[in-house]
């Protein structure tokens, strides 16, 4: 199903050695991490002050875990079943009498999370369904009030600031059962619900929980409404690319940040509900793009590629998300991996020890990623670049010789070593810089050679 990608959005689918900076940051919360240190590109490019303080720990974490749970981990088919299979509303209701998780656990996800390497975690409040995983007062389709008679939300939030991860919250503004947000123009006071539901909603999860770090919408942007499509006369057609909505509805989403940033001055919002974005989403694998140290940014992708859960679904070789990690630090980006619990609450086992997998390498190799800024080499096949003062990680992901061949920078390297162990070789000339690493040191995943220089990479522009 592709019509419903508004933004060209594919819908389908530690740190023992991290440097005591960080070792001190992961102890504290976000908002001890804030405000202190961000890195200096970031503050002299943010728009405002604030935006660049309460970003900081974020950028410095890296790496976050997604988790899409919901009724739609009954049926097994992701969370866009009630609308990919037609399920009427009233049929698909029936699922919050079932949902009664009898192994839903949110200390083991943080965790899995905490050992997986991750510092935040990001968990869907309210997705596309409709049905609210909290404490929505007199709602009947809420948790609360429904078969589980349990706040997740509450759950969630005290685990994971209990495991010290930073806190954050899906929450999608559409809901398929307004018929308003498929038809607008024609049912505005069904739209107008919907909006009031939204604004009502996200005050609750913004009031009640205590402090939230991240907020990260979906479906929120006034492109998604009427599905995305334009209706004439007879005819529906998918709205052409960089064509907006433009009927009479209006989500109101300046009175939700106003509100917002009253409740939370310090979270941090993605840019997929009209209002300024702290970090933008990229989607997908696919997405990862280009290398943007200008704007903060996210991808965000599953670990077997399904968001909400799917039976047997496999991960990928642990190269695959190390790479992958190693890409997006590189490109100055953070990486939200997801993972889609089953309807017992539990994750699946293949799936938790690849993060486990994944958390290992970071406790070997983290001072690359974490608290590193993207850059200064720009990224290539050949793999990737970080840095932190004047060290630069060099992420040699693919070797195609003996030596790496680098770009010039105006900075000479002291010193190079394999993380890990073994010795690197370096010669710099004019032209540029050659590393040379024997076979015995490289690393099929990842060959992460530190180049110690003389001066702090942060100075340097990125070079190609
Ligand atoms: C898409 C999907 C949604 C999923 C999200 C995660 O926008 O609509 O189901 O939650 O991607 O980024």
């Amino acid at each position: 199903m592709t019509i419903f990608s508004p933004n060209g959005r594919r819908r389908s689918a530690l740190a023992a050695c991290a440097g005591l900076l960080l070792a001190a940051a992961v102890g504290s919360t976000p908002a001890a991490m804030a405000a202190t240190d961000a890195p200096a590109q970031a503050q002299a490019q943010a728009a405002d002050g604030d935006a660049a303080a309460r970003i900081a720990w974020w950028r410095k974490a890296r790496f976050g875990m997604f988790i899409h749970w919901g009724l739609y981990a009954i049926p097994g088919k992701g969370e866009w079943v009630q609308f990919d299979k037609q399920i009427p509303v009233t049929e698909y209701a029936k699922l919050a009498d079932q949902f009664k998780p009898d192994h839903f656990d949110p200390d083991a996800w943080a965790q899995l999370a905490k050992s997986a390497g991750m510092k935040y975690m990001v968990f869907t409040s309210r997705h596309h369904d409709g049905f609210a995983m909290f404490d929505d007062g007199d709602n009947p389709y809420s948790s609360t009030k429904a078969a589980a008679h349990r706040d997740f939300v509450a759950d969630y939030v005290k685990a994971a600031r209990k495991a010290g991860m930073g806190v954050g919250l899906y929450y999608s503004p559409l809901d398929w059962r307004f018929p308003g947000y498929f038809f607008p123009e024609l049912y505005r006071d069904n739209a107008e619900a919907m909006r009031a539901q939204y604004h009502r909603q996200v005050e609750k999860l913004l009031s009640n929980y205590g402090k939230i770090d991240v907020l990260w919408f979906d479906g929120g942007e006034a492109d998604w409404l009427s599905f995305a499509g334009e209706w004439s006369i007879g005819e529906w057609k998918k709205r052409p690319w960089g064509t907006h909505y433009k009927g009479g509805f209006d989500w109101q989403h300046d009175k939700v940040e106003s509100m917002m940033r009253r409740l939370q001055p310090n979270v941090l919002v993605n840019g997929r509900a009209d209002m300024k974005e702290d970090f933008h989403s990229r989607e997908g694998d696919g997405a990862l793009g280009d290398f943007d140290n200008q704007h903060p940014w996210e991808l965000c992708t599953t670990i077997a590629g399904a968001w909400g859960y799917q039976p047997d679904m496999q991960p990928k070789p642990l190269k695959h998300y190390i790479q992958l990690l190693a890409n997006v630090a590189g490109r100055d980006g953070n990486l939200l991996l997801n993972v889609g619990p089953a309807p017992d609450g539990r994750i699946d086992a293949a799936q938790a020890d690849r993060l486990r997998e994944i958390g290992a390498w970071l406790r070997k190799y983290g001072e690359s990623i974490y608290d590193t800024r993207g850059g200064p080499f720009l990224p290539g096949a050949w793999g990737a670049s970080t840095h932190r003062g004047k060290t630069v990680y060099v992420h040699a992901l693919n070797w195609t010789g003996d030596k790496l061949a680098l770009p010039a920078i105006p900075a000479r390297v002291v010193r190079a070593s394999v993380l890990g162990g073994g010795a690197a070789k370096v010669e710099q000339s004019a032209h540029g810089i050659e590393v040379t690493v024997p076979l015995a040191a490289r690393n099929d995943i990842d060959t992460v050679v530190a180049l110690q220089l003389d001066t702090p990479a942060e100075g340097l522009t990125p070079v190609r």
